[in-house]
């Protein structure tokens, strides 16, 4: 290598640096797992230039199907993994304006989990009509990994992902939030098989957080929201029972009173006495 060469690589090496240097630099993840008692939840908040751009929480399985040896070693069983997304994660995050990601990997990179989000909707004119939303989910996975994998499990590197999907669809400005578990199917390179996704306990907020840390009014998902009324129902049906009850006493009582009153007129003959 003559010194001209490495002078240049030198200067290649420099520019990347100045490239990616200040992304990285700036960006910050804070580990708030240890918050939650549920030993299976993440929480985490992802900082950019010295404030929150993203907050997430959640806890998630994935089930992977995968296959193994049959006993003749002629044919191939198919074995289901249950993927536990563990708190020990490398977390990522990237934050744009109308797009952010996540990627959690573990064991070494053996695992990665990375959720899209995308914000729709003109920034100027109907402000009412903007919303967020989850819209691609890729998982990847070596099968080579023993921790979930059995022994002799065909081995290799597989990737998979959902098609076009539309999950967690939030009004632009507020946090998404669900306590029961979300479903979400997505493809395999392995054989197209399909890999399934759960997720539940989830706050999400990936745009538009204010304040430092702090997620944005709620919405709740369907699930939640019925589950609410389901709670609220007795007490709302109480109270409107309670509010009848009332009703039909008060206009019994004012009922009775103008019907003994005008029993009473035309008994009082003293009354017409004076008045004749
Ligand atoms: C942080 O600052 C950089 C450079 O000023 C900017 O490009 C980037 O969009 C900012 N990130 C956020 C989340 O505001
Ligand atoms: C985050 O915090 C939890 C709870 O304190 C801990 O178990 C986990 O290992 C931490 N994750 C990382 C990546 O440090």
């Amino acid at each position: 290598m003559n010194f001209r060469s490495r002078a240049q690589g030198l200067q290649v090496c420099l520019l990347l640096l100045f490239a990616i240097g200040p992304n990285l630099a700036e960006q910050e993840v804070e580990n708030l797992s240890g918050l939650s008692s549920n030993p299976e939840k993440n929480i985490f908040a992802i900082r950019e230039n010295g404030t929150t751009c993203l907050m997430a929480e959640f806890s998630a399985k994935i089930l992977v199907p995968y296959e193994v040896p049959s006993s003749n070693d002629v044919d191939w069983n198919v074995e289901e993994a249950n993927i536990q997304l563990p708190r020990d994660t490398d977390i990522r995050g990237k934050c744009w304006n109308n797009e952010s990601e996540l990627h959690l990997s573990w064991l070494d990179k053996s695992y990665t989990l990375k959720l899209f989000f995308v914000k729709e909707g003109q920034d100027s004119t109907k402000s009412s009509k903007r919303n967020w939303k989850m819209n691609k989910v890729q998982f990847l996975y070596d099968l080579s990994e023993r921790t979930n994998f059995k022994n002799g499990a065909r081995p290799g590197k597989h990737t998979a992902t959902t098609h076009h999907i539309s999950l967690m669809a939030t009004p632009a400005g507020m946090s998404y939030e669900c306590e029961a578990t979300e479903k979400v199917s997505l493809t395999s390179t392995d054989q197209k098989k399909t890999v399934v996704l759960f997720l539940s306990e989830v706050h999400i907020q990936p745009f538009d957080i204010q304040s430092d840390f702090v997620y944005s009014e709620e919405y709740k998902c369907l699930t939640d929201q019925r589950k609410q009324l389901e709670e609220m129902l007795p007490i709302i049906l109480g109270v409107t029972l309670g509010l009848a009850i009332v009703i039909i006493l008060a206009v019994y009582h004012i009922h009775h009173k103008m019907t003994s009153n005008q029993v009473q007129i035309p008994r009082d003959r003293s009354l017409y006495k004076h008045m004749g």
